[in-house]
């Protein structure tokens, strides 16, 4: 089917939620996507960071099709091959760099999406602070954050133009500045409107907000502080997950510290539909039968690609490789006309630009074959498949080039 007919077909039949960009892919490989006319783009957007080991990866493709001849779907009543191995190894993976004695194992619920992940995490912290906190209800969470769409996480995503229209929300959530360390201790010991704090939900890199990193500091006084108060720390890592920012596979583990939760999501599944709920120590205990459930979460077909995308990740050695493009990356970047910040972390890398031209940016990327993701009017955001090489982010960054002389 053409372009044109399936934006006809869009705008009759779809709710407009999206202002899609005027191309169709049907096709992909590694880093690059084909259009329906066989045009080639190169992908700096990875379906908004999902697909971590590239399009159509030969190991997860063998694997979907694989399991796709055997078994979709049965539901959670019953066992399904492989995925007690899964969680396993992402409670090794959660675990990595750890000493053997302070490695606890952590348990996984399975979702379909990082919102799922995130609304099981708010569940799971409400429970927590009911049994083990005296009743403390209310969830601390960043301004400027996203946490997905469903209620709950839109209750907790910092961004007012995300909420606003969707009143009543639900209550219990409570936003502060990331960064602002005092805050964090006054709300934490001191509760807000009566109410204690039963967690702290932060991301490591806030991605949707624009790619603004947590720091140090302020990361290791999030853990400091809930442990003081016995808040849970729940990290969302769906974004920022899976190697997405460098040597180690989550985001957190670069700053030396361990939550309590963390939801992941997208690199997880490369493509596939997957969220996981992770939690370790008392507050992997909290759900009994009966509190939680999902009728897709953990299906064959979920558990065989997400296994194969595990599986992946480390013959690939993906994270060491992500470090040194993602710098490559970053340092070419800095070089680029209009560019007056770049931060982020591995394949994770946001640009500020000094003129209110992202979404032109964006655009034009398109005539120049260049998938690029555009946050506002001043931020670009670049989340590459993790297989990007240095000789991808010179293409980006020659197109770049043409593109920002033209809009100076
Ligand atoms: C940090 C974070 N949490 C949650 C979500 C929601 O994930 P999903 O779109 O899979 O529901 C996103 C999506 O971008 C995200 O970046």
């Amino acid at each position: 089917m053409s372009l044109q007919e399936e934006q006809r077909l869009d705008a009759a039949f779809l709710m407009q939620t999206y202002g899609r960009k005027p191309v169709e892919f049907v096709r992909g490989d590694g880093i690059r996507l084909y259009d329906d006319t066989g045009a080639e783009y190169l992908d700096f957007l990875a379906g908004v960071g999902a697909v971590s080991v590239g399009h159509t990866n030969p190991r997860v493709v063998k694997a979907i099709q694989g399991q796709a001849e055997k078994l979709l779907h049965v539901s959670n009543y019953y066992y399904v091959e492989g995925r007690g191995a899964l969680a396993q190894k992402l409670s090794g993976l959660l675990n990595r760099g750890l000493p053997a004695d302070a490695a606890t194992p952590w348990r996984t619920f399975f979702a379909n999406s990082g919102a799922e992940a995130v609304e099981g995490a708010i569940k799971v912290a409400r429970k927590y602070g009911a049994h083990r906190l005296e009743g403390a209800s209310t969830v601390i969470a960043a301004r400027r954050s996203f946490h997905g769409r469903t209620l709950a996480a839109l209750a907790a995503t910092g961004q007012h133009s995300k909420r606003d229209s969707f009143e009543p929300i639900p209550q219990g959530f409570v936003h502060v500045d990331l960064g602002d360390v005092h805050a964090l201790k006054a709300l934490l010991h001191q509760g807000i409107g009566g109410k204690a704090i039963c967690a702290l939900l932060l991301e490591v890199i806030q991605g949707e907000g624009g790619v603004y990193p947590c720091t140090e500091e302020y990361l290791h006084a999030a853990r400091e502080l809930t442990a003081e108060t016995g808040a849970l720390l729940m990290l969302d890592e769906v974004q920022t997950g899976f190697y997405r920012t460098g040597e180690r596979p989550f985001a957190f583990q670069h700053y030396g510290i361990v939550p309590d939760v963390v939801t992941l999501a997208k690199g997880l599944g490369a493509g596939v539909p997957i969220g996981a709920l992770c939690a370790r120590g008392p507050a992997a205990e909290t759900f009994e039968p009966g509190d939680h459930g999902s009728t897709f979460g953990g299906s064959p077909l979920a558990v065989a690609a997400a296994n194969a995308v595990l599986d992946e990740l480390e013959a690939l050695d993906i994270g060491p490789q992500v470090a040194e493009v993602g710098a490559y990356l970053q340092q070419q970047l800095k070089r680029l006309p209009l560019v007056t910040e770049v931060r982020g972390r591995g394949l994770m890398v946001g640009i500020e630009l000094s003129r209110p031209v992202a979404e032109q940016v964006v655009s034009a990327g398109l005539e120049h074959r260049l998938v690029l993701n555009s946050i506002g009017r001043h931020i670009l955001r670049f989340l590459p498949p993790l297989v990007c090489t240095k000789a991808d982010v010179d293409l980006l960054i020659e197109r770049l080039q043409k593109i920002m002389e033209a809009s100076e």
